[in-house]
């Protein structure tokens, strides 16, 4: 049982590529994180996954999502509406934005159940809110009346209302305080076991995929730049990128971290970029085939890949010699 995507493609309006041969799979009772600087592609692959986009012009363009053996890309649109919630629940950054203010959290909660037309609402709202460690009482309380972390879990509590056996959590804890964080990263921990749920871990902060995901994959510029297991990703990192990122986040001397950064910034997707498009940033980059050649997500025969034509080397890109 998993979700895999292959090759996945998104354009705007026929012509920017969003995204470029994003290739994953997402196991069953697996947390697999998704990491990368802002603007990497994160989140433009959680809504290829669903078939639902932030805004008009976005289309899947190329590729293949397959879901326990589905071809999610040949349904239909009521489908592929049915599938959205009962096969695959979402969860966003700022749980706000997704309640109604006007409605208690429970009938929102019953709102997720209601439109895939399950019976005994009542009941599986209070199974929903004691998964989820809500009491059973808050259901008839507000948004407003809730604490951050309590609308997240009830966001999570509808995202999961009708059973689904995989969960994007597309950066679910960045906007709590930390103490909180860690909880809702608890309980997410907690789903993925007992309900062998698969977790799509979308965030920034590699310390938490570091510590919460067994799998990785590294997104750079639209593209999967690196992915394997987490524990063998983060203590060899082979493409430069990553490398870098380790460096700045996951570096246990804080001083060392505290000074590196990768120098430049992601570019723009209109950026016409020839070849690999880290060259600009990357210092082992050379002109062949750097600069020149697309470099493909390369399997390498322990499990892992990474699209780097130099990755060979077998060498930490920053370091001097
Ligand atoms: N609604 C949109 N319309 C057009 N382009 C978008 C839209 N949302 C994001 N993008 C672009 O898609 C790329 C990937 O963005 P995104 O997936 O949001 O990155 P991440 O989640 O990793 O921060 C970026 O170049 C961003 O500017
Ligand atoms: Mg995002």
């Amino acid at each position: 049982m998993s979700l895999d995507l292959r090759n996945v493609s998104v354009r705007l309006d026929h012509g920017t590529q969003l995204l470029s041969h994003v290739s994953l799979t997402l196991r069953a009772g697996e947390a697999l994180g998704l990491v990368g600087e802002s603007g990497s592609g994160k989140s433009m692959t959680a809504f290829a996954i669903m078939g639902l986009f932030p805004g008009p012009g976005l289309a899947v363009s190329g590729g293949e999502i397959w879901l326990d053996g589905q071809d999610l890309r040949s349904l239909a649109t009521a489908a592929m509406r049915r599938m959205r919630g009962a096969r695959i629940g979402m969860v966003f950054q700022d749980p706000s934005s997704f309640l109604d203010p006007l409605l208690p959290v429970g009938t929102q909660i019953a709102e997720a159940l209601v439109v895939h037309g399950a019976a005994g609402i009542a009941a599986r709202v209070r199974d929903m809110l004691a998964l989820v460690e809500l009491p059973a009482a808050l259901g008839a309380r507000y948004p407003h009346e809730l604490s951050g972390g309590q609308r997240q879990r009830v966001l999570i509590a509808a995202a999961l209302a009708m059973r689904p056996g995989y969960l994007i959590a597309d950066e679910p804890t960045t906007a709590l305080d930390a103490t909180v964080q860690a909880d809702v990263l608890d309980l997410l921990a907690r789903l993925q076991s007992e309900l062998n749920l698969g977790v799509l871990l979308i965030s920034h902060d590699l310390a938490v995929v570091a510590q919460r995901c067994q799998s990785v994959a590294v997104m750079y510029a639209g593209r999967v730049v690196e992915q394997g297991p987490a524990a063998a990703l983060f203590a060899t990192p082979r493409h430069p990128y990553t490398q870098g990122l380790v460096h700045s986040t996951l570096a246990t001397d804080a001083d060392a971290r505290r000074l590196f950064s990768i120098p430049g910034r992601v570019p723009a997707a209109t950026a016409p970029i020839p070849g690999c498009r880290f060259h600009p940033r990357c210092p082992r980059a050379r002109i062949d085939p750097c600069q020149t050649e697309v470099p493909p997500l390369m399997p390498r025969d322990d499990g892992r890949a990474d699209a780097c034509w130099r990755s060979e080397l077998g060498q930490d890109a920053w370091s001097d010699g």
